[in-house]
């Protein structure tokens, strides 16, 4: 039997590692929404219909049918890349400048109408585990497993900021700590699916795991349900 798992958090909460190792471990199939949320935004960005920061939303909605997400696995990186309208932006959508926008853009009801869909379409044949926002209140409210992960601020902050550096981007500290804070603002005061932790979601605290206690901590309880 295969389950959908759903995982949700704070940017940067180790969220989509656990999901990514997850999957591995279990045969599934990854699937990144925070992904879908930036390529709409690297979209509108590359279109200049983002300016000092502000968006029309007639434009945004005019721009949807035009938006085609794909992935496609990675064998090299064990992993999968974000494609937009056939062009890999993988490492695009995870620059700072993205980072920056996309919960003003993610905020919007037609942007989730549309990637809630494809979403909710890639959950039907089960065997996914899903990170984001509003996967468990929303998207895949049926999820046979649900995880709600959080860390410290200074630990997310550390983990975004040596991730940055790895792909070559340079940014402070402190600047990246600002975007998690605003980003964390701005999921959870939305008025569209904001980000809370679902009533059966299961708490996972990772601020003094490894990443390895972690997945096994995850597994365990993903063991448990398949054996019910
Ligand atoms: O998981 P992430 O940091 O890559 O997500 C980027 C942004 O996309 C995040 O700030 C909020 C938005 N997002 C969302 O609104 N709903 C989701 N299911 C996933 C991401």
């Amino acid at each position: 039997m295969k389950i959908n798992i759903a995982i949700d958090g704070f940017s940067s909460c180790g969220k989509s590692t656990l999901a990514k190792l997850l999957a591995k471990k279990l045969e599934y199939n990854y699937i990144d929404t925070g992904a879908m949320y930036r390529s709409v935004t690297v979209y509108l960005v590359n279109q200049g219909l983002i300016k000092d920061g502000k968006v029309n939303k007639q434009d945004i909605i005019n721009a949807l049918d035009e938006i085609h997400i794909t992935f496609k696995f990675n064998k090299s990186k064990n992993q999968s890349d974000t494609f937009l309208n056939g062009v890999n932006i993988e490492n695009e959508i995870r620059s700072p400048k993205i980072s920056s926008l996309v919960s003003g853009i993610s905020k919007f009801k037609e942007v989730r109408q549309k990637l809630i869909t494809l979403q909710q379409k890639l959950g039907e044949d089960k065997g996914i585990v899903m990170d984001g926002r509003d996967i468990g209140t929303f998207v895949l409210p049926k999820a046979e497993v649900k995880f709600f992960v959080t860390a410290d601020l200074e630990i997310r902050t550390q983990r975004r900021y040596d991730e940055l550096i790895a792909n070559g981007y340079s940014e402070s500290f402190e600047k990246v700590k600002e975007n998690l804070l605003e980003r964390d603002y701005n999921d959870t005061s939305r008025d569209e699916n904001p980000l809370t932790q679902a009533e059966d979601a299961i708490l996972l605290d990772n601020t003094n795991l490894t990443i390895e206690e972690l997945v096994d901590m995850a597994t365990k309880i993903v063991e448990n349900t398949l054996q019910k």
